[in-house]
């Protein structure tokens, strides 16, 4: 009887460590952040895209270009090699990202960008409407 609560508790503290982390949930392609569903519609809100422009060349373009690497990433086709949940992520989490993502702590750790992503101070709609713009370089 002794042996057997030892056992249950053991596999019950198992089947708790394996749905908190490990396996399932806390998806790498997800990101790290406020961000958990994003609504995308297959028509490119115009509106949405000239604001995202707008908050990209003031915020984004000390570091990044669409075409080619600078500070950061060429940011072109970002929207397919990334999920819009994560691009978000990264906007609005860069540091927690590049520490614990797995898919952002790789890019960080290539060698290729040594001065790291900060903050740059933008809303969750502000990210939003960025993401648009990507989108529109991306079709
Ligand atoms: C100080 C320079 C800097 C600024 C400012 C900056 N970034 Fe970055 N960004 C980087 C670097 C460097 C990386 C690569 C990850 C790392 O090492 O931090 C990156 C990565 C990214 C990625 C992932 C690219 C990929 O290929 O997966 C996205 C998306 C991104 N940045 C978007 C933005 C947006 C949008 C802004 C403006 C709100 C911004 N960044 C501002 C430097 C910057």
């Amino acid at each position: 009887m002794y042996k057997l609560t030892i056992i249950s508790v053991f596999i019950i503290s198992a089947l708790i460590t394996m749905s908190s982390g490990g396996c399932g949930g806390n998806d790498p392609e997800m990101g790290i952040g406020p961000v958990k569903e994003v609504k995308i519609d297959p028509v490119i809100d115009q509106n949405l895209v000239a604001k995202g422009k707008a908050t990209f060349e003031v915020k984004c373009a000390t570091c990044h270009r669409v075409d080619e690497k600078l500070v950061g990433p060429a940011l072109k086709d970002v929207t397919k090699r990334r999920k819009p949940e994560w691009i978000m992520n990264m906007i609005l989490n860069p540091v927690q990202m590049v520490q614990e993502n797995m898919i952002a702590k790789t890019l960080s750790m290539s060698g290729q960008y040594p001065t790291p992503m900060t903050f740059q101070n933008v809303t969750q709609d502000d990210a939003r409407a960025i993401l648009e713009f990507f989108r529109n370089n991306d079709k």
